[in-house]
């Protein structure tokens, strides 16, 4: 069962003209006092809520708002069970390591406007500006081995090119093993960690950072990023986006856990595999080599084949374009 809140806010969404009090009060079984508080609560978050007298209650706007409330009366289906919601945190990678620490559901999603302390992959810093992008971070506990839980983060980069393409119509590519990418710039980075046994994983950790309406970016990563207001030319609902990402997410993610791998999404995932048959540089820490990109195996491997035809999988690391 949703919260007062989330549910009264779904309804003023849902409805282009007013919803009336006893309405609200009827169908979700609470007081007047309740109701009025919800909707305070609510202006307070940002939504602009028009109240007339013997009317009720009407949705004028909400700027690009993601508190909880916003999220959760977005989301479709059960997947997500629980939001946490920062306006301000160091890293939700870190806060939502605490929460599974602290024992949060499977399918609790940690979400903040402004992390002073992002996260990239080797140690990097993610650049996260306040009220921009979309920083969140979502906390899976599978029955898999610790050994597949790194495929997770190719289920991700398949759901948020699937957001991406159906809330902007922008076609991007993957660049193994998680990079969005679109012009040559990435778009999004995805950092997944886990807590685990030889046995068992305790949860998974799978973050996402999407540039959403970034107007530019600090000279560190200059050239190398863009967002999708720079290459939409318009703003992003980051509410939206998120809950479309989190959909897509289910779907890949019931595929994944029935086939105990990626063999039922490698072929999607090549698809949008960028420089697919092309000649791509594994920065392999006992020496760099160069080959031609096959794709991905059912393990989320690389399959790249040598100039002089061996062919190799490559398990982790980075590839050059
Ligand atoms: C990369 O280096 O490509 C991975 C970037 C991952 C960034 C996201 S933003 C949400 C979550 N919290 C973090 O601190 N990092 C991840």
């Amino acid at each position: 069962m949703r919260a007062v809140k989330t549910e009264i806010l779904k309804a003023i969404k849902d409805e282009a003209g007013f919803v009336s009090g006893q309405e609200l009060c009827d169908r979700f079984g609470v007081s007047r006092t309740a109701v009025w508080k919800a909707i305070g609560q609510l202006k307070e978050e940002g939504f602009q809520i028009e109240a007339v007298r013997n009317k009720g209650y009407r949705l004028l706007s909400s700027d690009d708002v993601i508190t909880e409330a916003e999220l959760m009366s977005s989301m479709e289906g059960g997947f997500i069970k629980k939001i946490v919601y920062y306006e301000e945190t160091d890293s939700t990678n870190i806060r939502a390591k605490k929460l599974a620490e602290e024992g949060a559901p499977d399918g609790t999603l940690v979400v903040t406007d402004f992390q002073n302390a992002g996260r990239g992959r080797r140690g990097r810093m993610w650049v996260s500006p306040s009220g921009t992008g979309i920083f969140m971070s979502l906390i899976l506990r599978p029955d898999i081995l610790p050994s597949s839980a790194s495929m997770l983060t190719l289920v991700a980069a398949l759901a948020v090119y699937d957001g991406i393409k159906e809330t902007t119509g922008l076609e991007t590519v993957i660049k193994w093993p998680n990079d969005i990418v679109a012009e040559g710039k990435k778009l999004c980075g995805i950092l997944t960690e886990m807590s685990a046994e030889l046995e068992g994983i305790h949860y998974v950790v799978t973050g996402i950072g999407i540039n959403a309406n970034m107007t530019g970016f600090p000279e560190e990563v200059g050239e190398s990023a863009t967002s999708l207001r720079i290459l939409t030319g318009g703003p992003v609902r980051r509410s939206r986006l998120i809950a479309v990402v989190m959909k897509a997410y289910e779907g890949y993610y019931v595929k994944f856990k029935s086939c105990g791998s990626l063999a039922g999404l490698m072929d999607v995932y090549n698809e949008h595999m960028a420089n697919l048959g092309r000649e791509v540089k594994v920065l392999d820490p006992a020496g760099a080599y160069t080959g031609k990109a096959l794709g991905i195996d059912e393990k989320g491997e690389l399959i790249v084949e040598k100039a002089d035809g061996k062919v190799v999988r490559v398990v982790s690391g980075e590839v050059s374009v």
